[in-house]
């Protein structure tokens, strides 16, 4: 029985806080949770979630997973806790790690969770912030290795906006040497820190592209992923983004363009006839909801790997 090893680093902030092998590590942990090849006892370590954005996937694959473990999650609703009164950072930091076992955060800058994470004495997981969605990018890897056996063949192109969700799948994807390409408006591209240090991995730079136009992007990827035009926090922003992202809309056309193999991945929820059509949701070639599935076994293998 395969025996998950302990990861380097303390906290899962970043996609950047994995080596190459571990999260290939974790990938195998997880087809493995999946196919109900190991069994793990946690022994009634608690997850804390501190969730400061609405979330159906990540909290409940959090809750399932830590309960298929044999421990339990405390949801700590920052409206009815102190979280959301102002307390400070480092004081429930500080106090939440001598109950909890380890914690997930979702909340909007990336530096509350650092700052967090800094004054915490036990693990933190990002649930997603505005800057990353690492679990999210566990999972959509964990999707992709189920269709396409070795990454080195894989050509990935994500269209939309350059959010949070677009900058894990660079991150990772770099680790694992992945080509990915990232076509969205001028003006929306992924974060200039996430680019440089994904840069800095890949050994042959041709295999991050940011481009503005999806019809070439597409073109030879064997994955199409997308994501909401404006994502939790960019209310305001929806009617400008609304037309700005005119064009980048997976439909039946574009995904004509790409390999006949290629399938079509979504975070979600997904907002139909905006970024993607509902018929290409509902293709055969939509692999949406098993990538949904998979938040559950990747995240169930992170917690084996962290605690
Ligand atoms: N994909 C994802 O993170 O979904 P939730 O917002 O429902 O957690
Ligand atoms: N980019 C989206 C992802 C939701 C899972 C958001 O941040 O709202």
């Amino acid at each position: 029985m395969l025996k998950p090893n302990k990861l380097a680093n303390n906290n899962f902030l970043s996609s950047l806080d994995l080596s190459t092998d571990e999260v290939l590590h974790i990938l195998e942990v997880a087809n493995n949770f999946k196919n109900k090849k190991i069994n793990i006892d946690l022994n009634n370590k608690v997850l804390g979630l501190i969730f400061d954005k609405s979330s159906t996937r990540t909290r409940v694959s959090f809750q399932v997973a830590m309960t298929r473990l044999g421990g339990t999650t405390i949801d700590l609703n920052p409206t009815t806790s102190q979280i959301g009164r102002g307390e400070p950072i480092k004081d429930t930091a500080r106090v939440l790690s001598r109950y909890c076992d380890v914690i997930a955060i979702r909340t909007f800058d990336h530096s509350d969770l650092e700052e967090y994470a800094k004054w915490s004495t036990k693990p933190v997981i990002n649930a997603l912030t505005d800057l990353e969605h690492p679990c999210q990018a566990l999972a959509d890897y964990l999707t992709i290795h189920e269709e396409f056996i070795d990454f080195k063949d894989v050509i990935l192109t994500f269209v939309g906006d350059g959010n949070n969700v677009a900058n894990s799948l660079i991150l990772c994807g770099a680790l694992l040497g992945v080509e990915v390409r990232i076509a969205c408006p001028k003006g929306y591209e992924p974060n200039s820190m996430v680019i440089k240090k994904a840069y800095e991995i890949y050994k042959n730079k041709d295999l991050l592209k940011i481009t503005n136009d999806p019809i070439t992007a597409v073109q030879g990827a064997n994955v199409l992923y997308t994501d909401v035009w404006s994502s939790m926090g960019e209310e305001n922003k929806k009617e400008k983004k609304d037309k700005d992202f005119f064009g980048f809309t997976i439909d039946h056309n574009l995904v004509r363009k790409a390999e006949k193999d290629a399938i079509i991945l979504h975070c979600l929820p997904a907002y139909r006839a905006k970024e993607i059509t509902d018929e290409v949701i509902e293709s055969k070639r939509s692999r949406i909801f098993e990538q949904a599935e998979n938040r559950l076994h990747a995240q169930q293998a992170l917690l084996a790997c962290m605690l």
